[in-house]
């Protein structure tokens, strides 16, 4: 075996936390949550979302750091060399190499989504949506995405941005990006809050949030809200334990996810109030689906008697910081792989890496347009009518996901002992805090995502 591999360590716990949020917050809080929310009735997914996010994902986040920080190495590397120190079972390296795998898959499509954000920036600063019909508003989106040249175009500058920022490494690449970008974020997301709340549908648009309407929720509810969880939490994809590994000794990892956890839904629920009293105020559907920020907020934009372009340019602006900061976390977990493996300078590594991802990519980019009608999964009679992009997507977030943090929450709860994980997180065994956590993982995660799974499954 090759000598280990030494990584850098974040500069202090303001980079990391930075980073890791940052990671937290992206397309999944401001494009995915809103739409998700609006699909399944608004209020009462919001409560349960809360709930499974405090109960499920955020143990699930603190097993994450803390197994990244045991192993210090890439995920796969850490997860193996723990397997190894503890004499545990094989079964466990699938959370290592599933997980950056799936990171690296996501990353792929991730990235086209992201130049939609790149594309829609433009689009606004140049007053293009203004007197926008929805005809036209869908017409735009359509011919954008119809066009493989145009969506190749801003996938391929978006993912050129992420491996630059990614290449620099983790003090010069990654925490300068994330120490500009993520304090702009916050300020922009406020501002839209703030213009949200003069508008004459903002009571709508929190009632919408925040009224629980029970009648919708299913069991597909919860998973969907768990799913949506883990992905927002950035947690079952590798990031948060390559995350974990550069963190110090002194870092408090229960204190730092309770910090990401918190402000990752917080962000989440301000988008909402920053998109919802628009879609009100303009009379517009709530439940647009994955166009509802592409499609029906260009409309309200367009709508608005003065400000909509500079409004459109900081939204599609705060959407394109959101998802480049958790685009790289999601290109890191196989860039460290391959820096552990190869033995090439970073920037090689991260063009390699970064290239492939762009590359596989394309793929998602054609089942836009010119690949629109193929079905991959079709011929297995599964998922008829998806498209290589949707298959891909509901995969990713309602099967390997879950499973990964299936078994991370044994891996942790039950492989790992009670004073190995005890000391890892520098916690006494018998504190409150530590007990509460550990039975969480051991039996709600579980059983939470066990139980969702397979009542989803046979439920069909
Ligand atoms: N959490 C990110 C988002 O909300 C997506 C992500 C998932 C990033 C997993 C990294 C790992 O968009």
């Amino acid at each position: 075996m090759r000598e280990t591999f030494v990584h850098d360590h974040w500069s202090n716990r303001f980079a990391f936390i930075m980073a890791a949020v940052g990671s937290a917050v992206g397309l999944g809080n401001i494009w995915r949550f809103p739409y998700i929310t609006g699909e399944n009735g608004g209020g009462a997914f919001i409560l349960i979302y809360v709930v499974t996010t405090i109960a499920i994902g955020l143990p699930i986040l603190i097993a994450e750091l803390m197994i990244g920080r045991m192993g210090g190495q890439s995920p796969v590397n850490t997860v193996n060399s723990i397997v190894d120190r503890f004499r545990l079972s094989a079964i466990w390296k699938l959370i290592g190499w599933g997980s950056v795998i799936g990171a690296f898959v996501v990353l792929s499509y991730y990235s086209v989504i992201g130049g939609w954000a790149f594309r829609y920036v433009l689009a606004g600063f140049m007053g293009g949506f203004s007197g926008m019909t929805p005809d036209a508003a869908g017409s735009f989106f359509g011919e954008f995405t119809g066009s493989a040249a145009q969506l190749t175009f801003w996938h391929t500058l978006f993912m050129a941005v992420n491996i630059t920022i990614v290449l620099g490494g983790l003090k010069f690449g990654i925490e300068r990006a994330v120490t500009v970008m993520m304090p702009l974020l916050f300020l922009l997301l406020v501002a839209m809050v703030i213009y949200g709340a003069t508008t004459a549908g903002f009571s709508e648009g929190f009632a919408f949030l925040f009224d629980f309407d029970f009648s919708k929720v299913t069991a597909n509810t919860f998973l969907t809200a768990i799913g949506q969880g883990f992905f927002s939490l950035s947690v079952a994809l590798a990031a948060m334990m390559t995350y974990g590994a550069y963190l110090d000794r002194d870092v408090s990892i229960p204190r730092s996810a309770g910090i990401i956890a918190f402000a990752d839904t917080l962000v989440a629920l301000l988008a909402g109030l920053a998109i919802f009293p628009l879609v009100f105020t303009f009379a517009l559907e709530p439940s647009g689906g994955p166009g509802l920020i592409f499609v029906t907020l260009p409309i309200a934009f367009g709508k608005m008697a003065a400000g909509g372009p500079l409004l459109a340019t900081l939204f599609f602006l705060l959407l394109s910081v959101a998802a480049i900061t958790s685009a790289i976390s999601l290109l890191e977990p196989a860039v460290s792989w391959a820096e552990e493996s190869w033995g090439f300078r970073r920037s090689v590594t991260a063009m390699i890496v970064g290239g492939a991802a762009w590359f596989v990519g394309l793929a998602s980019v054609f089942s836009f347009n010119d690949w629109s009608g193929f079905f991959p999964l079709a011929p297995l009679g599964l998922l008829e009518n998806a498209t290589i992009f949707d298959a891909l997507d509901y995969s990713i977030t309602n099967i390997l996901m879950p499973t990964i943090g299936l078994l991370m929450s044994l891996f942790a709860g039950w492989a790992l002992s009670r004073d190995a994980v005890a000391e890892a997180l520098d916690l006494s065994p018998f504190g409150l805090g530590f007990r509460a956590w550990r039975f969480l993982m051991r039996y709600l995660a579980p059983l939470g995502v066990l139980s969702i799974f397979i009542a989803n499954v046979v439920a069909g």
